[in-house]
């Protein structure tokens, strides 16, 4: 038996993206997602070229502050960090070279895309990336302008092994009408591996609340603690059986 949710994506490092911007928004983000059910929430800054310059020393050290600050405050989940790493070049060179934030443990990756630009040769390159033992970990397909009305262009990377990533708030409509239609197609298609909360601000938590209760409607308590506890731990497990 599990104890508690596991939450895959998480951008509570304060002040290094698009995320919370103090540290006690950070600690107020893990203190609600804790009250929520979550025993381990990792965090996901973004290292995205021309927006988010951030490498693998700098977020490791933010972390590391993080982590001390938050020494002896009651209340908050077990905490690890990864980056949510925008798919292109960059991102394949510093992988390359080992210079990636993989999942703790490091099975898994987090990789997300253009939300109106499908990348290039994405395919060979998660290809290549499992070959390295590192199973990709696809953010948000529901996000991204061409699995709006149909799944088809996500078959292959599902079929190579590409883990897929919901986001909770899409389904209360925090990114809009197309992505929640989206997300309620996928649950029905069996997309999705595991659920994140890709939470960026306090406020966002009472939104995962709401839909956490709005999954349940969707695909009852089983498939929802499929979804939130067991398979996120076994994306960082590295025993994704799919
Ligand atoms: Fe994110």
């Amino acid at each position: 038996m599990s104890s508690g949710f596991v939450d895959l994506h998480c951008h509570y490092l304060p002040g290094i993206d698009d995320g919370v911007r103090t540290l006690a928004e950070g600690l107020e983000v893990l203190a609600g997602l804790r009250a929520l059910g979550y025993e381990t929430v990792i965090a996901t800054p973004h290292i995205r070229t021309a927006m988010f310059e951030n490498r693998k020393p700098g977020l490791e050290a933010a972390f590391a502050e993080l982590t001390a600050m938050s020494e002896g405050v009651p209340g908050l989940p077990q905490l690890g960090l990864a980056a949510e790493h925008y798919c292109d070049d960059v991102f394949w060179e510093l992988f390359t070279k080992g210079q990636a934030l993989p999942y703790p443990g490091g099975k898994a990756a987090l990789v997300e895309f253009h939300y109106e630009v499908w990348p290039q040769r994405v395919e060979a390159r998660f290809f290549d990336m499992q070959l390295g033992g590192v199973r990709p970990v696809l953010a948000h397909p529901e996000r991204y302008a061409a699995l709006f009305r149909r799944t088809d262009p996500l078959d292959p990377l599902l079929d190579g092994g590409v883990v897929a990533l919901l986001d909770l708030m899409s389904l209360v409509g925090r990114y809009g009408r197309s992505t929640q239609r989206a997300a309620e197609r996928m649950l029905d298609e069996g997309v999705y591996y595991a659920a994140c909360t890709d939470c960026h601000r306090p406020s966002d938590v009472a939104l995962v609340a709401d839909a956490i209760a709005r999954l349940r409607e969707l695909v009852g308590d089983e498939e929802t603690e499929e979804l939130l506890d067991e398979n996120p731990r076994r994306v960082l497990s590295g025993e994704v059986e799919l």
